[in-house]
């Protein structure tokens, strides 16, 4: 064995499996959905903001003014971030809000945004936790917005200044970056359905967005290995990667509907940036239901193939896909179906499926050899609350975790390059159009005192974080 070899191997130590060494082990959060401070230090309005004011936009009215109080708690004290510390994951994935450092979304840099990030980078790297840092996590700046967003290219060319001067002020610490998050569900639930800011609905103009915003990673990474820390750093997307399975495998019909539904929801993302360009059945389904892709501009497929040093994966379940269309599906030759009886689910009603996770991994791993893969996002809700006693049992979450680690463990073993792991999330927050009800942490958050109280989930993840080691 190499040294590498070694460092990398995948092992099992008995009754327990061993993660390679330099495994990294993350919680995830992104600025909106922890910070609060919508209006501090000369913060811009975002989409967001916006949205959050439309009435019956968001449950129960809420919105991201306070959210975890994780921007003013940070002002005074550096309590989230030992909070970290103790649970012993050497990583974290947050996101930069871009209206605290371009407030109108291009031109003006605002120090103290950058400095307030600053201080917070260095205070991750003091703890010995690596930062994984997401450009954009769904807080466009309102002017933007006012000027078309997404749907507009420019927004795209605003957003590669925008990570030009991240790049200037972050990268000689920060080595590795996420340009766009999720941008499947940002085009559909933002622009298609209009249950996420900025609340549109129009197909053309969700397919658009989605352009766009894979046109804005490209401008990124191109900014990237421009800017002067170019050479160390990493960057990738982080695609919402739903595996599919045929509502009945045995039937042809469905197995190409799983087939088609999947290059709508995964494959239109990853060959573009693969240098693939997309997918000619999907564009096919696209321009059939949204008309001509004008705005697909010659060279654009090229540019959004700039580079990608990586695949973030944010996995949390499956789509059980068959022929038979329905209306509610959109005029796509697929319906998604409810999943499977007996499946055990989360408390959103979402399949908890491990083994569809070490299927995925092992699938990129495949089709995109040698491409390292990260685990940006994965978790689950689970309604738990403080026992008596004042902790939270919440044992559904321990094996939600148990059993996807597990996953990612076979996929490892059987040679997948998974570098990584970030639990979505570190704490409860605002979980978009759901506000404040869903509960995704391995921190419980008191929202009426803050208190936090890590739960049975986030000890028992610090102990694999620890240890290397998952049991078997
Ligand atoms: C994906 C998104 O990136 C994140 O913001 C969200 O909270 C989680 N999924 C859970 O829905």
């Amino acid at each position: 064995m190499t040294g590498r070899d070694a460092r990398t191997a995948a092992g099992r130590a008995s009754g327990a499996v061993r993660f390679p060494a330099d495994f990294r082990w993350g919680t995830a959060t992104s600025a909106f959905q922890v910070e609060g401070s919508t209006a501090a230090d000369g913060r811009g309005e975002s989409i967001w903001d916006r949205f959050c004011r439309v009435p019956g936009a968001v449950e129960n009215g809420d919105t991201g003014d306070e959210a975890c109080d994780f921007y003013a708690r940070f002002q005074h004290s550096a309590d989230d971030l030992d909070l970290m510390a103790r649970l012993g994951t050497g990583a974290h994935r947050f996101s930069l809000a871009w209206p605290r450092i371009v407030p109108e979304g291009t031109g003006r840099v605002e120090p103290r945004g950058i400095a307030h990030y600053d201080r917070f980078v260095d205070g991750l790297l003091d703890r010995g936790i690596k930062p994984l840092v997401t450009l954009y996590h769904w807080d466009l700046p309102q002017p933007l917005q006012d000027r078309g967003g997404w749907r507009a290219r420019e927004t795209a060319e605003a957003f590669a200044e925008y990570a030009a001067v991240c790049f200037e002020a972050f990268g000689d610490r920060v080595e590795d970056w996420v340009t766009v998050n999720e941008p499947w569900i940002a085009g559909l639930l933002g622009h298609q359905l209009g249950l996420h800011a900025p609340g549109e609905r129009d197909l053309r103009g969700s397919v658009e967005a989605m352009h766009h915003l894979l046109l804005a990673h490209g401008l990124a990474v191109t900014a990237l290995r421009a800017s002067r820390h170019g050479s160390a750093a990493r960057a990738g997307i982080a695609y919402s990667l739903f595996p599919h399975q045929p509502a009945d495998p045995s039937s042809a019909a469905d197995r190409a509907a799983a087939h088609a539904s999947d290059g709508y929801v995964n494959r239109w993302f990853l060959e573009p940036v693969h240098g693939r360009g997309y997918p000619a059945d999907m564009r096919r389904h696209w321009e059939d239901a949204a008309g001509e892709l004008d705005f697909v501009r010659d060279g654009d497929e090229e540019r959004i193939a700039a580079g990608s040093d990586f695949i973030g994966v944010n996995y949390y379940t499956r789509r059980v896909v068959s022929a038979a269309a329905g209306p509610e599906d959109g005029p796509w030759p697929w319906k998604v179906e409810p999943g499977r009886a007996g499946v055990p689910r989360t408390d959103l009603g979402w399949e908890i499926v491990p083994g569809e996770l070490t299927a995925l991994l092992l699938r990129l791993h495949e089709e995109y050899p040698g491409v390292p893969l990260t685990v940006t996002e994965n978790g689950g809700v689970f309604d738990d609350v403080p026992g008596p006693d004042g902790a939270v049992h919440d044992e559904r979450r321990v094996r939600f975790l148990h059993d996807h680690l597990l996953a990612v463990h076979r996929a490892l073993e059987a040679g997948a390059p998974v570098e990584g792991y970030y639990h979505w999330s570190l704490i409860d927050n605002f979980e978009w159009a759901m506000g404040y009800r869903p509960r995704f942490g391995l921190v419980h958050l008191d929202r009426g005192s803050g208190r936090r109280t890590v739960k049975d989930s986030g000890l028992w993840y610090a102990r694999a974080a620890r240890s290397g080691e998952v049991p078997a």
